[in-house]
């Protein structure tokens, strides 16, 4: 065979050592040469449970998401694990005159979250793993992520040290209540020590902690405001990370493994896939990436105007997360693509 082609000939073909897209001829060998294979058990299912509601709600934002009363939620877990998906991450959305200045109601036994963690591990036992999310900002009427107070030049600042303590009680309300795990997402300084430290002094050892250690101070969370009935007003670049640092993720992530966290994450996805990779690179416990609210939200809406077809833009998104280095990935849409998955379709109307 030619090295070039003979154009006289009409004989175009070239002799080509490799050829790349030998391995891309038909599904079966694509299939066999994929390097990344998203699976069921990869994802995680982040839930609302809303107080006082009747029936579950769907949140306008996140089309295919609701809000759930502890009867839906339960429906909700039971399809989760049918199709595959082991965990979920429960938040929760209390009324708003249960809001208060510290978000007490987010560490008391008859609040909204313990409530429902507490009727899931009766539901479920282990067969679930039933996460927290361990974070004020949807049980304070400001809406921050701890304790402000106003400083000397009478600025407001979310103070550190004094939300430790509320994290504490939070994190060992949730233990009590049956979480398997406990996620401290407000981005305080210390509290993953802090929350470990008492965790096993309460008896809870065999709690986990599940980090969100490199958490940006993102607009990609819009919708999740919506979701929660956020009262935030501003922002929260004091305490979580800015979008322009990576370095200060790979510090982030080291002090929450130092401090005794059992898994780290990234948080959004798809915008810091740079940084997952280098956390996956260092990391020697697992690494999980949070595809929030509206990476999601995004996808559904262009998916509504025939822009994109969602459901494959979504599951191309997921590998790439999974690619990038994610050991477990947050989604929304854990249902639908595990169904995907098993080949039982799985498609949002
Ligand atoms: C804070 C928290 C937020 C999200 C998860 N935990 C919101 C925030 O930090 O403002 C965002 C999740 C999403 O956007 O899907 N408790």
């Amino acid at each position: 065979m030619p090295l070039q082609p003979d154009f006289e000939s009409g004989n175009t073909d070239v002799f080509l050592p490799r050829r790349p897209r030998r391995l891309r001829q038909n599904p079966q060998i694509r299939a066999l040469a994929a390097e990344t294979r998203l699976h069921p058990a990869d994802f995680i299912l982040p839930v609302f449970a809303a107080d006082g509601i009747g029936e579950k709600r769907e949140i306008s934002s996140m089309p295919g998401v609701y809000q759930h009363t502890t009867d839906s939620l339960k429906t909700l877990c039971h399809e989760a694990l049918e199709a595959g998906v082991t965990c979920v991450d429960v938040f929760g959305v209390p009324l708003d005159e249960d809001k208060d200045a510290t978000g007490s109601v987010a560490w008391a036994e008859d609040g909204v979250l313990n409530r429902t963690l507490a009727a899931l591990r009766e539901e479920f036992g282990n067969d679930l793993v039933i996460m927290a999310d361990t974070c004020l900002d949807e049980f304070t009427d400001h809406g921050h992520c701890g304790v402000v107070r106003t400083d000397r030049w009478g600025r407001d600042v979310v103070d550190n040290d004094a939300t430790l303590p509320l994290y504490v009680k939070m994190a060992v309300a949730q233990a009590d209540a049956g979480a398997h795990i406990v996620s401290p997402s407000g981005m305080m300084d210390g509290q993953v020590g802090v929350i470990r430290e008492a965790l096993d002094a309460a008896g809870h050892q065999d709690v986990a902690i599940m980090a969100y250690s490199a958490k940006y101070a993102s607009k990609f969370f819009g919708p999740f405001r919506d979701a929660v009935g956020s009262s935030l007003k501003g922002d929260r670049r004091t305490y979580q990370q800015d979008p322009a640092n990576i370095r200060e993720s790979l510090l982030e992530t080291q002090l929450d493994i130092d401090e005794g966290a059992d898994f780290v994450m990234v948080k959004p996805a798809m915008p810091y896939l740079d940084v997952l990779a280098k956390v996956a690179e260092m990391s020697p416990v697992p690494v999980a990436a949070y595809q929030v609210s509206g990476e999601y939200a995004m996808m559904v809406a262009a998916g509504q105007n025939g822009w994109i077809d969602f459901e494959e833009t979504m599951m191309e998104a997921l590998t790439s997360i999974k690619r990038a280095g994610a050991d477990q990935i947050f989604t929304y849409y854990a249902i639908e693509a595990s169904k995907r998955l098993r080949g039982e379709g799985g498609d949002r109307g």
